[in-house]
């Protein structure tokens, strides 16, 4: 097994390798197979930090197809026990327009399909308690930050990789959602099976269909927006990054009280 490196891991754009400092790869295999990308391990805002792309270099993985098990088995081989990941995201309401940065505290997921569990006949019957996705401390760092981002809201996640037509994004809306993407889950949910604590830092990138009169959305728009409010997204992640606690301690992402003992975490 690799060695215990970092405490925080950031999952992300490939376009945030630059950020670290005293990069180092690690090639981790894990049982459900290799991450995205062999995880960088180097320095963000004085923390040593592990990285791991989401979508590996050359944007390799459709949502559908990230290999979400490995990525958080490998961050959690590691060492990492506090997760941040980074999200383009689409928005439910005009009252978050393209650019706002969003810390969500509720998701909804409506993908299907993907391998969204580490619980199977030889680890046994585990349930996770997930009626708070988003770890209270994380969440609290990127709020007391020095670049504004919107306190809360529910994040659907749709399957994907189509974007949502407007009779379903109109649903979406009238539950009351307020952004929407295609990563989240089961990224969430698995992080809470191995006891990460995680949180998600969202770029609003486009209104939704059927939020504005339009074409609805484009690949095109989620890029272009997303390379324009990067900055911000960066700022707010090296300032969280700073404020996170040192150690997990008795944060209640990490109680694996529930969970069978042959559910063995890395
Ligand atoms: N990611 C960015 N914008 C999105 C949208 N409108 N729907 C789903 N995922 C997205």
């Amino acid at each position: 097994m690799a060695a215990q490196t970092a405490p925080i891991g950031v999952i992300g754009g490939s376009g945030f390798y630059s950020l670290l400092e005293d990069p180092a790869e690690h090639v981790v295999e894990t049982p459900y197979g290799a991450p995205s990308d062999p995880v960088t391990v180097g320095s963000l805002a004085g923390r040593p930090v592990a990285f791991v792309p989401r979508h590996g270099t050359g944007h390799r993985f459709a949502p559908h197809l990230v290999p979400y098990r490995a990525n958080l088995w490998a961050l959690r081989s590691l060492g990492v026990r506090q997760v941040v990941s980074l999200s383009a995201v689409g928005s439910l309401t005009t009252a978050l327009p393209t650019g706002t940065l969003v810390v969500p505290d509720q998701v909804v997921d409506r993908t299907a399909g993907r391998p969204h569990t580490f619980f199977d006949a030889a680890t046994g019957v585990g349930h996770a308690g997930f009626a708070d996705p988003y770890c209270p401390r994380g969440r609290a760092a990127a709020l007391a930050a020095g670049v504004t981002a919107h306190d809360g809201g529910t994040l659907v996640v749709v399957n994907g990789p189509r974007f949502s037509s407007r009779a379903e994004s109109l649903e979406f809306q009238s539950h009351g959602w307020s952004i929407i993407g295609m990563t989240a889950m089961p990224e969430a949910g698995l992080a809470r099976e191995l006891a990460l604590c995680y949180t998600t830092l969202a770029l609003v990138t486009d209104l939704d269909a059927g939020v504005a009169a339009g074409e609805g959305v484009t690949h095109a728009e989620v890029l272009e927006a997303f390379a324009a409010n990067l900055p911000r997204l960066r700022d707010l992640l090296v300032d969280t990054l700073g404020r996170l606690p040192d150690e997990q301690d008795d944060c209640p992402c990490g109680d694996t009280s529930g969970y069978p003992a042959s559910h063995v975490l890395p």
